[in-house]
């Protein structure tokens, strides 16, 4: 990476850091910082055009639709705009803004199209941030922050169809294992974070057992 597009990523990670220090903790600047990290070794591994991938993990979530109203476009909008003013080629402007076009889960049933490399691995860096040990933690947080129950038995898991029904959905946190968070070991699109997925899963498997065992002590979940 030369000098110039090096200035633009230090100045890019500052312009996230501000917007997002404040956030609740499942989507702060930390989570990005993470994402970030984890983008860059995927991309040790498996190639893929660095600067690309940087900048697209700094913005992925630079206007989420779970915070935006809905607007599934706009992350991939103000990508762009932005990357423009920090003075990035148009051609890789829109190659990031693309990236982040592509990133977000979309429900159960819905159909993932995924071609780009560079898209590959900043959705397989944000997903393996979900799962795992920080994947309990930001779920319940989120849940938290959206006054949601941790649990209530009866009320099962939906695997939702449309983009549409997985943003309306409001359930427990529980079923957002089932409903996003047990799927995405088999979703990783690269065999590095395959491997790195496996334990993380396994961790939550345990915690969700273990969850229902102290729940319904002594009795059993039926
Ligand atoms: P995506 O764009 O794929 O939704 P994000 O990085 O924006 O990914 O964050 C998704 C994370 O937010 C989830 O992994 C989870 O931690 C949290 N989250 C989102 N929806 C819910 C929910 N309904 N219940 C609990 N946590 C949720
Ligand atoms: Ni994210």
């Amino acid at each position: 990476m030369n000098n110039h597009d090096g200035q633009i990523v230090e100045k890019v990670k500052e312009f996230v850091k501000d917007k997002f220090i404040d956030f609740e903790g499942s989507h702060d600047w930390y989570h990005i910082e993470r994402v970030y990290n984890l983008a860059k070794y995927l991309q040790e591994r498996e190639g893929g055009h660095l600067l690309v991938i940087e900048l697209a993990a700094l913005l992925h979530d630079i206007s989420d639709h779970k915070y935006n109203g809905g607007n599934w476009d706009e992350g991939s909008r103000i990508t762009k705009e932005l990357l423009l003013q920090f003075g990035l080629d148009e051609d890789n402007s829109t190659k990031v803004s693309n990236v982040v076009a592509q990133v977000s889960f979309k429900g159960a049933k819905v159909e993932e199209d995924v071609v780009m490399l560079e898209s590959k691995i900043v959705q397989d860096a944000d997903r393996l941030d979900a799962i795992g040990a920080i994947g309990v933690a930001r779920a319940f947080s989120f849940g938290g922050s959206n006054n949601r129950h941790l649990y209530v038995p009866d009320l099962e898991p939906v695997l939702h169809q449309t983009k549409e029904e997985y943003l309306n959905s409001v359930s427990h946190t529980v079923n957002h294992f089932y409903e996003k968070l047990f799927l995405l070991k088999d979703r990783m699109k690269t065999k590095t974070a395959r491997k790195i997925a496996e334990e993380r899963h396994e961790v939550m498997e345990k915690f969700i057992a273990q969850f229902y065992a102290e729940w319904f002590f002594p009795f059993s979940k039926k």
